[in-house]
């Protein structure tokens, strides 16, 4: 059955949790005990309704007031963040690396590239892009800057680095920033920007694109990696099973948080689709060529490309 999503103020008037703030850190984070009563809603009960004021949107499954959801993908990130490495292999068979490898190969930079790679996390594309100047042009003037919202993975990010050639050649930067509001980063400022895995987790995906549009250099280019729409049935169904039982289920067993990979699994199936988001790339100023996107094993994933003309 479908309840009308409670009102915040209601919500915190009443004390009550609704089912998506069952998460308990997430819940004392933000001052709401006991769940009394849980509201419910469906996948396909759209997103960004506006009720008396209230902007909703989706945090996988579940609609949620808007402000909420910056503040719920935080706490999923800040659980994972030690054990993100290690759970991508596992859950991926190690796959994962073969689509940054290639996503870095596309992108083919060139020396003195300056990357902003946004939603940087671990650092697993900062650290591919300075390999493959180092190794194809032996460059060391190229640079990143990783951009993140959750400090417990930049921390994670840092880790990678302090020590290495890269970090003492000051070719990489961290910085704490939300990819919707770059107010800290001059227009034109960019050559290539990187969303890898983490569009999804914005609240306004075309926020998102318009500031990546605004800092890069004119030429410049937009690359993005997410997770897509499975384009075989047959594929498409057995991904499904995996998703849905066995990803959370490993999350449990090896980051101790199954609910943070529920949300992860539900947060990929409400990313447009390959072409929708293609629209979104094109209305935001970016120039496609041909579908301005590349499958990658049968859509589970795929690569956005736009170009600042
Ligand atoms: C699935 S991880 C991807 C990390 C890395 N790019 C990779 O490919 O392994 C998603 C990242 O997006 C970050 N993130 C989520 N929402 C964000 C936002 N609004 N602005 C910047 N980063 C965000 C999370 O903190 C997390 O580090």
């Amino acid at each position: 059955m479908l309840l009308t999503p409670i009102k915040p103020k209601a919500v915190l008037a009443l004390n009550l949790t609704p089912s998506f703030l069952k998460y308990t850190s997430v819940t004392a984070r933000l001052g709401l005990n006991n769940t009394k009563r849980s509201y419910t809603t469906s996948e396909n009960q759209r997103s960004n309704t506006q009720q008396d004021n209230v902007k909703y949107t989706h945090f996988g499954f579940q609609n949620i007031p808007e402000t909420y959801k910056e503040k719920l993908v935080k706490n999923v990130f800040s659980n994972v963040a030690s054990k993100y490495d290690v759970m991508n292999d596992v859950m991926s068979a190690g796959i994962h690396r073969l689509w940054k490898d290639h996503f870095i190969r596309k992108m083919a930079p060139v020396p003195g590239t300056r990357l902003l790679d946004m939603a940087g996390g671990t650092g697993d594309i900062a650290e591919r892009f300075l390999d493959y100047t180092k190794r194809k042009h032996n460059d060391t003037t190229s640079k990143v800057h990783l951009v993140d919202i959750n400090p417990e993975m930049l921390e994670e990010g840092k880790k990678r680095f302090m020590g290495s050639q890269f970090y003492s050649n000051d070719q990489i930067k961290f910085g704490l920033g939300n990819a919707e509001n770059l107010d800290f980063i001059e227009p034109n400022t960019y050559d290539v920007y990187t969303i890898a895995f983490g569009i999804r987790n914005c609240t306004h995906i075309d926020a998102v694109v318009r500031e990546a549009y605004r800092v890069l250099k004119p030429g410049g280019c937009f690359m993005c990696l997410e997770f897509s729409k499975v384009d075989t049935p047959f594929i498409s169904e057995l991904y499904n099973v995996f998703s849905f039982n066995i990803i959370p289920e490993l999350g449990r067993l090896i980051a101790n948080d199954g609910d943070s990979y529920k949300y992860l699994v539900e947060s990929i199936r409400k990313f447009p689709s390959q072409e929708d988001f293609a629209s979104i790339i094109r209305d935001s100023g970016f120039t496609t060529f041909g579908s301005g996107y590349e499958n990658l094993s049968f859509g589970i994933a795929a690569i956005h490309t736009g170009y600042k003309l």
